[in-house]
């Protein structure tokens, strides 16, 4: 036993760009660890096997991480080896095996004790699983001897990566795709077998490829080879690769006159597609489908059931073993928003009730993990518990769609654990999500998790270092959704910034705060994001869940505000529910204050368990979000000298940028809310701003006015662009503050399409000078106008400034981006507005 160490992460030494992630192999020194075996043995030589990956793979971690380089040999049982193998071929060399009655499909079991490392798995996946962790362990001095079967909580832990044939990724936010290029798969698949790999090594076994909106075109001969190329550059990490469908494939592509999916010449054209798809890929994992949601076609088109089209295909699939993933994201995008019976949130229940028992057994039902879309807090999907006699999944977002675009930090594993663990109460039983989407619960035959992730080019795979704690704690909590997010995300850290206690500490503390400062400043109390529900989905703008037909609304008015999804009264969603959970929602005072305005709609005057107001919490609550964010620079800051400098200054940039968005999003959605109730701030902070100076205050040479939309988007609702787009503008005032020592921050619109250059000056001075070119340094979905997107800020630190000192800036526009200017602030230390 190693009970003494000393273990010294070296891993400065080299710049990182992030795509090794957490599988850098950055060297441990360790002067105790001594008994290292001297070769390793990988029972299967075959190049393209996950086993003789397993061996490459140990091969090159040990180098790395303990510089040693250990031989691949064929082992002649004289020297200590680390044997990795299935168990038959283990069985098959070393004689009988005594856990092979302890390993489930995909699982492996790891031993450290005696002489050998010893690595079986139930398949060849499994033995990959099991060289992960060891060498996992290793990279994390992790060495004591441990021996220990690990099994998957379910069979289906995949992702799905929303590509397009042109390369575009929809809610993509790392650069185009890995996959696709010119309409077609992409001649070099070195980033998908990279992607394969890290994959692997958290325990992923599927991969669909493209877009749920999918194309039919990708069906044609040449594609099928392309998906068939793509099959075989991640066949060796031990993953399937899935296609999504698009339901009118048979119209769209095949020159049919329907895609009725009970005609027979349907039926036919999509199994001979199929046919032709696994004469290419023997092994091809499946279908993913979208159908009659959002515009897609779907059975309903043709009056028939979910269940006909899902069967069709999961009959055109059986013979191969193949699985269909049938989303469950069904719903009526035109609904009638006068009527406050309606309720987007039933869509999932109301379609796929009466379905139940008519899915073919080889049909999981993909169901999002709450009855909107990936908001920043919904209860668990009432259909959860509602299908008994089907295969259930669940389906969570890597990328962050509605979370920042990974642009702000947010750790999802706390959000995916409240789900996961949330007990649904069927037949009043222990029904916790997790066991049912394993199967256990209601005792199906498949069951599991996909992850909608969208990497990209981008040398971090998501856009963001930090974002890549979502991708690692999604593959862990997919093979054991009762791990601990902290655990989780430590074992993260350490494997991607090393062992320092302060790096680990604080990467910890920022990140198990993001997630409750985004859901402060964004939208709190169960009221969803907040943010452009019709556009990118990114910033502010509260006004765009109401009064259209995509459901997401908050029925707010002057008075009154939240969703009554009560049955007494509101749209029964509450009682889609088992009893003693609907009962908990149906009831405002037994409902959680985090989601109440899911449930109720209530007056900003409503008290909360708290004692506060709902209004005066939404005010309190975006302050403190938007605080919290101002403290992740700092804690980041803190870190310099230890994390290399490319990964340091990228994070920085990031910290500072969502900063500054947290305080665009505090303010919006604070003025919005004080517009529309007429109710003060009891801080008196809403609307009162002593540090700022309006740009439509100061002179304008060349600058003009401009009124953005939506008003909450700019302070006092105005902004200013240059007058022409040529030539540059000129903004002066005289600053009437007490002379002394400020921070002074420019808050700007940064927009896509042109890099303009702004220069501060004090007294012909230059404080700084900067340039809108985030579309080059941030991943979300930028816009053309001034508006919560594109709003953003820089400060300069520490500027002295002297009571009547004249403060100019000039803008020069580029493009089509007008030099767009809000305010500025001047702050004292320690204040931020
Ligand atoms: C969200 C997302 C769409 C996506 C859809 C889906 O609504 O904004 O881009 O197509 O979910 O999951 O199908």
């Amino acid at each position: 036993m190693h009970s003494l160490f000393v273990l010294l992460s070296l891993s400065l030494a080299a710049a990182e760009d992030g795509l090794n992630a957490w599988l850098r192999y950055a060297p441990v020194q360790n002067s105790s660890y001594r008994s290292l075996p001297s070769s390793i043995i990988a029972l299967n030589a075959t190049k393209t096997s996950p086993v003789y990956v397993a061996g490459q793979e140990l091969q090159k971690g040990i180098k790395g991480i303990l510089g040693k380089q250990l031989p691949i040999t064929n082992g002649t049982g004289r020297d200590s080896s680390i044997i990795v193998g299935t168990l038959d071929a283990y069985e098959k060399r070393f004689g009988e095996f005594d856990k092979a009655e302890d390993l489930e499909e995909d699982g492996f079991w790891l031993s450290t004790e005696g002489r050998d490392v010893r690595i079986v798995g139930q398949n060849e996946r499994a033995a990959l699983y099991g060289a992960f962790e060891y060498l996992s362990r290793l990279g994390q001095g992790k060495l004591s001897a441990v021996s220990y079967v690990s099994n998957p909580h379910a069979p289906i832990r995949w992702v799905n990566e929303w590509n397009n044939p042109d390369g575009s990724i929809e809610r993509g936010y790392a650069g185009p795709s890995i996959f696709f290029k010119n309409g077609a798969v992409v001649d070099d698949l070195t980033r998908a077998t990279e992607y394969a790999r890290l994959l692997a090594s958290i325990r992923i076994n599927g991969i669909v490829v493209n877009n749920v909106n999918a194309d039919p075109h990708l069906l044609s001969p040449y594609n099928i080879s392309g998906f068939g190329r793509l099959a075989d550059a991640i066949r060796p990490y031990g993953i399937q690769l899935g296609i999504a469908l698009n339901f009118a494939a048979p119209e769209r592509y095949g020159g049919l006159p329907t895609s009725d999916p009970l005609n027979p010449s349907v039926i036919t054209w999509w199994t001979n597609v199929t046919n032709q798809i696994y004469k290419r890929i023997p092994d091809m994992a499946g279908y993913l489908i979208k159908a009659n949601s959002e515009g897609q076609p779907g059975p309903l088109t043709y009056n028939r059931t979910l269940a006909d089209g899902a069967n069709l295909w999961a009959k055109a699939v059986k013979p191969y073993g193949g699985t269909v993933m049938f989303r469950a994201f069904v719903y009526d995008n035109h609904l009638d928003y006068t009527n406050w019976k309606n309720d987007r949130a039933n869509g999932a229940v109301d379609y796929f009730k009466h379905l139940d028992g008519k899915f073919d057994d080889n049909v999981v039902i993909q169901i999002k993990y709450g009855p909107i879309d990936f908001q920043v807090r919904e209860p668990p999907s009432p259909l959860f518990s509602t299908l008994r006699k089907t295969s259930t999944a669940i389906e969570l977002q890597v990328t962050q769609e509605y979370l920042g675009q990974q642009d702000h930090l947010v750790y999802l594993a706390p959000l995916w654990k409240e789900i996961l663990e949330f007990d649904l109460r069927a037949d009043d039983r222990p029904s916790k999500v997790k066991d049912i989407i394993s199967s256990q619960r209601f005792n199906r035959p498949l069951g599991g998790s996909a992850a909608v992730v969208n990497v990209g080019t981008n040398t971090t795979w998501l856009g963001s270092h930090l974002a890549m704690s979502n991708l690692y704690a999604y593959g862990r909590l997919a093979w054991d959704p009762s791990g601990d997010s902290v655990e989780i995300l430590q074992d993260w850290i350490r494997l991607t910034f090393g062992f320092d206690r302060k790096v680990i500490d604080t990467i910890t503390e920022m990140s198990m705060k993001s997630w409750p400062a985004y859901e402060n400043y964004s939208g709190n109390l169960g009221i969803q994001t907040l943010t452009d529900i019709t556009g990118n989905h990114y910033g502010p703008n509260p006004a765009s869940q109401d009064n259209n037909g995509w459901g997401q609304w908050t029925r707010a008015d002057k008075k009154t505000i939240g969703m009554d999804r009560t049955v007494k009264n509101g749209t029964g969603n509450a009682g889609q529910y088992p009893p003693a959970i609907a009962q908990r929602f149906e009831n405002i005072e037994t409902t959680p204050d985090n989601l109440l305005l899911w449930f109720h709609h209530v007056n900003y005057t409503h008290r909360l368990k708290s004692n506060k107001t709902v209004i005066q919490h939404f005010y309190d609550a975006h302050y403190e979000g938007a605080e919290t964010a101002q403290t992740f620079v700092k804690m980041w800051e803190s870190l310099k000298g230890k994390i290399d400098t490319e990964r340091y200054n990228r994070v920085l940039f990031k910290q500072i940028y969502q900063a500054g968005h947290a305080l665009v999003w505090r303010d919006a959605i604070n003025q919005f809310y004080y517009n529309l109730s007429e109710i003060p701030d009891e801080a008196k902070r809403v609307g009162n701003h002593p540090y700022r100076v309006e740009a439509e205050s100061m002179t304008l040479t060349g600058y003009k006015k401009y009124l953005v939309t939506p008003f909450h988007a700019a302070s006092k609702y105005t902004a200013i662009i240059t007058t022409s787009n040529n030539t540059a503008g000129t903004v002066t005032a005289k600053l009437n503050f007490t002379s002394g020592t400020y921070d002074l921050a420019v808050n700007y619109y940064d927009l896509i399409g042109g890099r303009s250059k702004w220069e501060v000056f004090l007294n012909n001075r230059t404080v700084g000078t900067w340039r809108g070119d985030s579309e080059d340094k941030l991943g979300h979905a930028l816009t053309l106008l001034p508006d919560g997107h594109s709003a953003t800020r820089i400060t300069f630190k520490g500027v002295n400034i002297a009571q009547g000192d004249t403060l100019k800036i000039v803008g020069t526009p580029d493009g089509i981006e007008p030099a767009p200017l809000d305010y500025i602030s001047l702050l004292p230390p320690g204040i931020v507005d």
